[in-house]
């Protein structure tokens, strides 16, 4: 498996991995809004023979404070380690991370938890929501964020 850095040339590959594993459709086009952003930064993981791709992550933050927007293995490839490699990826790139995930994703919070990530606080979980996040106020009662251990370090 190799990867590289998320460009808008991507797009249209990593609409198709987000829609084999989400349910909400995100166009090409929403993609290349996000990439073209000067906070969003990703990964995509692909097969080395082939170039067949087998997942990616997208984030935004700078090197100080950073969340997963999203992170999704094709469905053919998972528990190969393919989000361990691009989690990796991604936590080079910034000193703290932090994700927002529905509640009832058992395997995500499974894979964060493997990782070292564990769930915020309430109250902080509440002030993350308003400051980084324009989602309605029913998705904000069905998820939990999770942060890695440098963030627990600092709050
Ligand atoms: C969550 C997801 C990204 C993990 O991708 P992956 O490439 O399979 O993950 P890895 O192989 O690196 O890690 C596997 C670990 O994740 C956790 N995990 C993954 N799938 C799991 C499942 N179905 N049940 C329980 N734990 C699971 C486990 O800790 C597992 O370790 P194990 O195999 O040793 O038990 C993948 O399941 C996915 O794309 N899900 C749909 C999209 C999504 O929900 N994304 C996260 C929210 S943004």
């Amino acid at each position: 498996m190799n990867i590289c850095e998320l460009g808008l040339g991507h797009c249209a590959v990593i609409a198709d991995l987000h829609a084999e594993s989400f349910t909400e459709n995100w166009s090409t086009q929403a993609f290349a809004d996000l990439i073209s952003l000067p906070a969003t930064f990703g990964f995509l993981a692909f097969d080395r023979d082939s170039d067949d791709p087998f997942g990616f992550v997208l984030c935004q933050g700078d090197d100080i404070e950073a969340e997963i927007i999203t992170i999704a293995t094709r469905p053919s490839v998972r528990r190969k380690g393919v989000a361990a490699t691009l989690l990796k990826a991604a936590c080079t790139q910034t000193a703290r991370m932090f994700l927002e995930v529905a509640t009832d994703n058992l395997s995500a919070i499974s894979f964060y938890e493997k990782h070292g990530f564990k769930v915020v606080p309430q109250e902080e979980k509440d002030r993350l929501l308003e400051k980084y996040w324009l989602i309605p106020e029913r998705q904000v009662e069905t998820s939990v964020v999770l942060a890695d251990q440098k963030w627990f370090d600092l709050y």
